[in-house]
């Protein structure tokens, strides 16, 4: 359990009155800004959130831009280019906004490369084929929507703001994906092959990018009271799902799950365990592109 929440950065009591003066204003929907009075944890909260937020953006573009040059028409290549750009710009914005909570650009830098600030598990996963580049346009920016969209409204003013732009660009960047992945699946049998490949191996990891189970997640309850989040990650996962798993069928092509069913009582999807030893390794950075391997091939063949 969180329970920082009342502690100042000294580790003392924060002052009751400032702390249900600030509780008061979050419930009441107005923006905290930057130089308004917060609970350090509230600070630093924030700053782990958004930074790890800005970080994942920068490294994103590492493996799309290593696509750029193989792209298979100048179309693709001049769209591609645009949506890394638009990445580098996403992960400027977030670190401005950042800045604003008191931490400098340099020192989250060095928390990036030190290893002591985490970036999104996805980027720790191979992009082998040029499906990939569809699969991840499709399904990690379209999971980035999900988790973003509600961001629009963070109770921090600079976050929420910065999130407005990112989230029609976003919209861009899963079109592209879909755009690529439903050429593939028009295409020749070895296309629609690369393309339900890339499926198979991008389908997990997607929906790892939650987060770990609302039960086993430590900062959520905090985070819902302070309105930095709106959605627990199980609410999000499921959105994803359901919004996702038709345009799968529309592609023709097969999510790997065999306990994927449509629930008539929930009016939801049920699905498979997710595997979040898989999940912790990643994170841990244990052999990334070795266990991405591991992983597809007890998930396809299971
Ligand atoms: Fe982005
Ligand atoms: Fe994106």
């Amino acid at each position: 359990m969180y329970s920082q929440g009342l502690k100042d950065a000294e580790g003392g009591q924060e002052p009751a009155g400032l702390l249900k003066a600030f509780q008061a204003r979050i419930d009441k929907e107005e923006k905290i800004e930057p130089r308004d009075w917060m609970p350090d944890a509230y600070r630093q909260t924030l700053i782990r959130q958004m930074s790890q937020h800005a970080h994942s953006e920068i490294v994103g573009q590492l493996p799309e831009g290593n696509w750029i040059t193989r792209a298979p028409t100048l179309k693709r290549k001049m769209i591609l280019l645009a949506k890394v750009q638009d990445e580098a710009g996403h992960g400027l914005y977030i670190y401005s906004a950042t800045e604003t909570l008191g931490i400098t650009r340099a020192e989250m830098n060095e928390q990036l490369l030190s290893g002591e600030a985490k970036y999104s598990s996805i980027f720790n996963y191979p992009t082998p084929s040029w499906a990939d580049m569809g699969a991840v346009g499709w399904l990690v920016d379209g999971a980035a929507i999900m988790n973003q969209v509600p961001l629009c409204r963070a109770s921090y003013g600079p976050y929420a703001r910065s999130m407005v732009r990112i989230c029609k660009e976003e919209s861009f960047h899963q079109r592209q994906g879909y755009d690529i992945m439903t050429s593939l699946a028009r295409g020749s049998a070895a296309q629609k092959k690369m393309a339900q490949d890339s499926l198979n191996r991008f389908w997990w990891p997607a929906l790892m990018m939650f987060g770990p189970s609302d039960k086993d997640s430590t900062h959520s309850a905090q985070s819902m009271k302070w309105k930095i989040k709106r959605f627990s990650n199980d609410e999000l996962r499921q959105k994803f799902i359901d919004a996702t798993v038709p345009q799968a069928e529309h592609l023709g092509l097969t999510i790997p799950d065999k306990d994927l069913n449509w629930n008539e009582e929930t009016g939801h999807y049920d699905f498979g365990e997710i595997d979040w030893q898989e999940f912790i390794n990643v994170i841990k950075g244990n052999g990334p592109c070795e266990a991405a391997e591991v992983y597809q091939q007890k998930k396809i063949q299971s």
